[in-house]
């Protein structure tokens, strides 16, 4: 389907964004692997969430969806059953790899299988230390990839600096440090997400933060609770920088999570000079909430790189888009984990983008766009990443020509009403 757009295009008013990727899925784990019961509110009814809620099932999970809300029975990691099936992990990296902590642990055989991106990303930057624990896990290419074949047992505390800032293999080895025998500690490059460790406090576990030493004690049992998930910041990004580079434009965004390790976004928007309003929620909950306002901006080139990637590293396709609307070059550098993302997101960013006549360029590992490009109409590719689809579909609001996006269903990963929102947004 071809999206009608003119650069004349405005958007204006209220959305409530979908809850946090992040959080949905630790919530539902964090549930399966507690005693007692969770509740989970503004749960992200996105597929990727919905692939996690799958595999606790199939681990004999008790686990009710409604419209609302999750409602899980945990009974503690005792109560996870060897699967009688394959654990189809779909789309989604999250899935993968903080199941894989669960089930080192666990007295289990599992197989874990996902779709083709699944199938090209590494695994082993979270085996490899799972397996020094004293878990099985194998898989393609020396258990690179997946399938991923994994029997847990009873395993030992680790001391491990991470290879990567990755928050997916932090929160892989916290999930398999809670259930070994004696304390862990775990130190990352940089910081990232830090999600887990918040839960593992809200879900009556303990976790401490000493210098860059996170440290957690074996053999603990957590209890359910209630999760109110916030507004998905990785989400809101998208109609940030809508609101930013359309003409006579206000977006407001109540809810949204604020969470520093997630938030770099907001200091690039700053940095580049952009009309945004962040009004802080005063809540108490374990995650910062607050309304993020963002009317039409003018906006500077800018560098970003080293400890911001990170904070920012989902949000990089949408900031290439924001940067070919600001005046002189914007560089991004240090951003190589991009490439084994759903896509190489170096190279669909950039390749898609020209294809609307931006002016980027890839790097080793960023990439470098010039502003002020008037942005044409055009055939694009999601390339089944939804990140992608996202931001083809907000260039297309100040595109000038009609822009057609392939495989645009990708975005129902993340954000399942997310051109209900741009319609509702658009007068
Ligand atoms: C995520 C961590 C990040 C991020 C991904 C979600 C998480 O991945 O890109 O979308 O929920 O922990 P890495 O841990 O690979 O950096």
């Amino acid at each position: 389907m071809a999206i009608e757009t003119t650069s004349e295009k405005s958007l204006n008013g209220q959305i409530q964004i979908p809850g946090d990727k992040s959080i949905s899925h630790r919530a539902v784990m964090f549930g399966a692997i507690s005693n007692g019961k969770t509740k989970i509110k503004n749960f992200l009814f996105g597929e990727d969430c919905l692939s996690t809620v799958e595999c606790f099932r199939k681990l004999g999970v008790d686990i009710e969806v409604s419209d609302a809300e999750i409602n899980i029975d945990g009974k503690g990691f005792e109560g996870l059953k060897e699967p009688a099936e394959i654990l189809n992990v779909g789309n989604s990296g999250t899935t993968t790899r903080l199941i894989m902590g669960i089930l080192a642990g666990l007295p289990i055989h599992s197989v874990l299988i996902g779709d083709d991106s699944i199938a090209k990303r590494p695994m082993s930057r979270v085996a490899i230390p799972l397996k020094s624990m004293g878990a099985q896990i194998d898989g393609r290419e020396n258990g690179q990839y997946t399938p991923l074949a994994i029997r847990g047992t009873n395993l030992n505390g680790i001391q491990y600096t991470l290879p990567v800032a990755s928050a997916q293999v932090k929160s892989a080895i916290l999930l398999a440090a809670i259930q070994a025998k004696g304390t862990s500690i775990v130190k990352e490059p940089q910081i990232t997400r830090d999600h887990t460790e918040r839960m593992i406090r809200q879900f009556g576990g303990s976790i401490e933060k000493v210098g860059d030493e996170i440290i957690v004690k074996g053999g603990q049992s957590l209890s359910g609770c209630e999760i109110k998930v916030p507004g998905d910041i990785s989400s809101a990004a998208f109609f940030m920088v809508a609101a930013a580079i359309a003409k006579n434009s206000r977006v407001e965004m109540p809810n949204v999570g604020l969470n520093p390790t997630r938030s770099g976004i907001i200091e690039v928007f700053e940095k580049m000079g952009a009309s945004i309003t962040v009004q802080k929620d005063e809540t108490g909950e374990a995650e910062p909430t607050g309304t993020i306002i963002v009317e039409t901006s003018t906006l500077q080139g800018i560098e970003i790189g080293g400890e911001l990637i990170p904070k920012l590293i989902d949000e990089i396709p949408i900031i290439a888009l924001l940067a070919t609307q600001a005046s002189g070059r914007t560089v991004i550098r240090n951003a190589e984990e991009l490439k084994v993302k759903e896509t190489n997101r170096i190279d669909t960013v950039v390749h898609e983008l020209q294809k609307l006549g931006a002016n980027i360029t890839a790097t080793e590992d960023g990439m470098i766009i010039e502003g002020n490009s008037k942005l044409s109409g055009g055939t694009v590719d999601s390339h089944g990443d939804h990140r992608i689809g996202m931001m083809l579909a907000v260039a297309s609001v100040i595109s000038e020509g009609d822009v057609e996006i392939l495989r645009k269903e990708a975005i129902n990963v993340s954000y399942p009403n997310f051109f209900n929102h741009l319609e509702q947004l658009s007068n």
